[in-house]
């Protein structure tokens, strides 16, 4: 199907996710926040990859492609998506991880379980991944396959246009319920997310989106949203966004993919305030960073938050690895 953007587009998730007020954590936080609930999105048990995973398996599917290879760590939310995604959509689906090879738990028994291969590079640097999903692709080619080949996160200016839609639909809900934002505020990881929002939240008149690091480093992803967000707009012949990104550090605690001792708490207050759960390795970090802001009288609402999902990372005991 093509819709809204007129780009190919599968179907995968339950749209529209719940906009939802949260009045015990706003009264908490001194400031007034809204739920985006992108955890709903469905598919497995949901979460933000899924809307950019429509545009990716559709251009898969554009492509001629019969086997999806992307990777990342062995509790990679985003690789047990695309491995989903790509099965339900009747592609092969291989996953390279970095490190030693683990036993299947979380989200790569969930991959494995729809027939994912994985793979594991033996080398714990992140990005031995990057080579690992060329070598695999290689391999497939040699058998007269057609890989698509995706990095780590699925950033990539068709994966951005998931929350090109996204803030189209935002817009619709803020709209519906008279809320003007002040701000969007979510978790950065690979940046495909916030590039998406960053160009529609521009197009959409939406207000600035703060993205709170909790891998890379503020520049890069500065960088990455920049480049990404401009890519995504010109796609879809609408205006690329006026302003840099704006994207805060400093809440990463021990390290991507560990538990951070002010994210447990954040996420503790979500859980007690209003019944939702944040991930530890992304949206409890992003909390964190808003009620920081907010108690420094950095931030004023209304703001909305997005709950991005990773919902399987929340039964793994840490470290965590994503
Ligand atoms: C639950 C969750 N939230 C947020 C993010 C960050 O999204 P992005 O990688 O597009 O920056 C991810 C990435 O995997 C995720 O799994």
């Amino acid at each position: 199907m093509t819709g809204l953007l007129g780009q190919p587009r599968v179907h995968l998730a339950t749209l529209p996710t719940p906009l939802q007020p949260a009045p015990r954590l706003s009264a908490e936080a001194g400031v007034e926040i809204w739920l985006k609930r992108d955890d709903l999105t469905g598919l497995g048990l949901g979460g933000n990859k899924v809307r950019g995973l429509e545009f990716l398996v559709a251009d898969a599917l554009a492509r001629r492609c019969d086997h999806l290879v992307t990777g990342g760590g062995p509790g990679s939310n985003w690789a047990m998506l695309a491995a989903l995604a790509a099965r339900v959509h009747g592609l092969g689906a291989t996953l390279v991880c970095y490190g030693d090879r683990v036993p299947a738990v979380g989200n790569t028994a969930l991959a494995a379980l729809v027939g994912t291969t994985v793979r594991f590079t033996g080398d714990p640097d992140r990005t031995s991944v990057d080579t690992g999903v060329e070598t695999v692709a290689q391999e497939l080619r040699v058998l007269g396959r057609h890989p698509y080949v995706l990095g780590r996160g699925g950033a990539t200016p068709v994966g951005a246009l998931g929350y090109v839609h996204a803030s189209v639909e935002l817009a619709g809900q803020l709209a519906a319920v008279g809320v003007g934002p002040r701000g969007i505020w979510l978790a950065t990881g690979s940046c495909g997310t916030q590039a998406g929002l960053h160009a529609g939240a521009h197009w959409q008149g939406l207000g600035p989106v703060t993205g709170v690091t909790v891998s890379r480093p503020v520049a890069e992803c500065v960088e990455r949203v920049t480049a990404l967000s401009a890519k995504a707009a010109e796609r879809i012949g609408v205006p690329p966004p006026a302003t840099p990104p704006t994207v805060l550090g400093g809440h990463l605690g021990p390290g991507y993919g560990h538990r951070s001792a002010e994210g447990e708490a954040a996420a503790a207050l979500v859980a007690r305030t209003e019944g939702v759960f944040l991930d530890p390795v992304f949206a409890a970090k992003a909390m964190a960073g808003l009620l920081a802001a907010a108690a420094r009288g950095d931030v004023t609402g209304p703001l909305v938050f997005l709950v991005s999902g990773g919902a399987p990372t929340l039964f793994t005991t840490p470290p965590l690895v994503s």
